[in-house]
């Protein structure tokens, strides 16, 4: 199964992506992600996408497209994949039809995690992850049991750099004007599942479920 999770900054794409991939067994290929291992990595690339991801603005097309393209054809995701902030505009969402088409693969369900405005600048100021194994936590509304530290392995927790209120601000507004857009397209494309992406973690998880099926 080949999935799209959609959605604003902050609306919980990587939370539900990480109980999904649990369920699924299914890799989540979150671009994000991906751009932050390579900046940790200090390579060319990672350094470059620093300036765009700071400002709050999108990273080229042609580097991200690049990364999944690779991304899904690793063996691991034979079974299918959870893409999570990827497509992010109308331009990468051709070019991944494109590139489906050529693999005979095609996407099952765009799943579009839905939360008002108001609510996403304070989940992600309170954002915070772990650095060693990823986890995500908030200090309101996930807390990890002991402050500063992840509760699944110790690993130190970090607030993104990304996560203050000025760059969420400018990434709120690219989301508004880039991404939203794809809703319609894949509304169009009869791929769009809707879901209230507001109440507890757990709920939306089962949301998701029933209509993934
Ligand atoms: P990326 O890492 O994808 O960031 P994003 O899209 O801004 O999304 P987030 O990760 O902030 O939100 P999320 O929906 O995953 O929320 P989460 O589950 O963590 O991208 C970062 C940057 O990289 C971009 O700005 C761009 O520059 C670049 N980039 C990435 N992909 C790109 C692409 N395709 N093209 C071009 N550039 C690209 O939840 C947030 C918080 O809320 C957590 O603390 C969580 O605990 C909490 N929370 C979750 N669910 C709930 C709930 N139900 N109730 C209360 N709190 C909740
Ligand atoms: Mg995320």
């Amino acid at each position: 199964m080949n999935i799209i999770l959609l959605g604003p900054p902050g609306a919980g794409k990587g939370t539900q992506a990480k109980r999904l991939v649990e369920k699924y067994h299914i890799p989540q290929v979150s671009t994000g992600d991906m751009l932050r291992a390579a900046l940790k990595e200090g390579t060319p690339l990672g350094l470059e996408a620093k300036k765009y991801m700071d400002a709050g603005g999108l990273v080229p097309d042609s580097v991200v497209i690049g990364l999944v393209k690779e991304r899904i054809q690793k063996p691991d995701a034979t079974g299918g994949y959870m893409l999570d902030g990827f497509p992010r505009t109308v331009a990468q969402a051709q070019e991944l039809d494109s590139i489906l088409g050529t693999l005979g693969q095609t996407i099952d369900h765009v799943v579009s995690v839905e939360v008002p405005s108001s609510e996403l600048l304070g989940r992600l100021t309170g954002r915070r992850t772990c650095r060693a194994c990823g986890a995500g936590f908030h200090v309101i509304f996930d807390p990890p049991k002991k402050e500063g530290v992840c509760d699944k392995c110790g690993g130190e927790l970090y607030q993104r750099s990304d996560d203050n209120e000025a760059t969420v601000q400018s990434r709120l507004e690219t989301y508004e004007a880039q991404t939203k857009p794809l809703i319609d397209y894949y509304q169009k494309a009869s791929k769009l599942r809707r879901i209230d992406g507001v109440g507890q973690m757990d709920d939306i998880l089962g949301r998701i479920q029933k209509v993934l099926g």
